[in-house]
């Protein structure tokens, strides 16, 4: 396995007018339990080859009884942090990606901080759903760039399947559960970040919502009940706003980087559904070759789709120094959003 080695000595750092921000190391956490679509097929009206053919879909991870998001989000972190090769304490920002948070208070993020010992860190949770990681590298991006944070520490971590009803068989073979983390800090001017933009849609907020258990709606036994805290989603309409949002957002910044689809080494986009993935490459005209999914084991992970593909594609060696990566996201919200990144 080789890790990047662009992590930058401070006087070097301090040297550089013009910095950018990149990605120095990634980390990634899951589960040990798996729910494959044969068990789903005894638990709902589904077939392996449904689910299969429709989303690309074989396994997902599973929580189990007593473990929860900050539990994965810090192990993910931890690798982060240690093939950074910096300390935790040099962590300026720490932004935890995730709707499905430990708790209602504090933020996920501040109890990572604690168990990290990542004590000099603002760190705050970002409620954008599945583009909740692609909006976390946007604002450390802008952060390293105005010199306000050095180091920031950006995770996207859930566990979905407590907001899954596993009756609805539209939902519950779709999500799953996991952690990805990555350290982003200073780097030469030419690599890092070339272009992010970010973007939502409020109009769109009953396509993918949970409506039970904040003020409107608080948890009463009816709410309960009905299902109310569950996911609800309306997978074929949201299906065709995120082909043409991730489409759009991916070629917006290409142009600000003055780039083409052409000039991509690998397309990172958030594993929502293959058939979303193949659309999107299809209409960027970015070959297979160039495309990475890792769908089938892991199912849609939402905040942390992006950065577990990511560490999976430097342990797998599919990323190498200076290659142009375009990542892309969609989600509840509705919300979207693009990085174009030179490794
Ligand atoms: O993460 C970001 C936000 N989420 C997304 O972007 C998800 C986007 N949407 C999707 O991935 C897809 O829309 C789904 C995978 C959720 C659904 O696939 P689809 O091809 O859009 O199916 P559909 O909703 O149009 O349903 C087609 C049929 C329906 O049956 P009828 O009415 O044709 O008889 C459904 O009831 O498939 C049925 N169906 C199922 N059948 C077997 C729906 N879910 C299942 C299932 N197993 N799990």
């Amino acid at each position: 396995m080789r890790w990047p080695t662009k992590n930058l000595g401070k006087e070097r750092a301090r040297k550089m007018a013009n910095i950018n921000a990149g990605v120095l190391s990634t980390g990634r956490a899951f589960p040990e339990g798996v729910l494959t679509n044969a068990d789903l097929e005894m638990m709902v009206d589904t077939s392996d080859d449904w689910i299969t053919t429709r989303t690309g879909i074989k396994q997902r991870h599973k929580a189990g009884e007593g473990e929860y998001t900050s539990l994965f989000a810090v192990r993910a972190a931890r690798q982060a942090i240690e093939r950074a090769r910096i300390d935790p304490s040099e962590v300026d920002l720490l932004i935890c990606a995730t709707v499905t948070p430990d708790q209602l208070l504090p933020a996920t993020a501040c109890l990572i901080q604690a168990e990290l010992g990542a004590h000099r860190a603002a760190a705050f949770d970002l409620v954008a759903a599945c583009s909740g990681f692609i909006y976390g590298v946007t604002l450390a991006n802008q952060m390293i760039r105005a010199k306000q944070a050095r180091y920031a520490l950006v995770i996207g971590a859930e566990i979905l399947t407590r907001y899954v009803d596993y009756t609805d068989r539209t939902t519950c073979v779709i999500f799953g559960d996991g952690a990805g983390a990555a350290i982003l800090g200073p780097v030469e001017s030419e690599r890092g970040i070339l272009a992010a933009r970010i973007r939502s849609d409020g109009r769109f907020a009953e396509q993918l919502h949970a409506t039970g258990g904040g003020t409107r709606l608080g948890t009463t036994a009816q709410t309960l009940n009905s299902g109310l805290h569950f996911y609800k989603m309306r997978g074929n309409e949201l299906f065709k706003v995120a082909v043409r949002s991730m489409t759009d957002i991916s070629l917006e910044v290409l142009k600000e980087a003055n780039l083409t689809p052409d000039d991509i080494h690998l397309f990172v986009p958030h594993q929502a559904n293959q058939r979303i993935t193949e659309a999107v490459a299809d209409k960027l005209g970015v070959d297979s070759s160039r495309v990475f999914s890792n769908i089938a084991m892991h199912g849609n992970t939402s905040s942390a789709s992006i950065p577990i593909a990511l560490d999976e594609c430097v342990e797998t060696e599919r990323l190498h120094d200076r290659d142009l990566v375009l990542m892309t996201s969609f989600g509840g919200g509705a919300t979207w959003g693009a990085v174009l990144m030179r490794w």
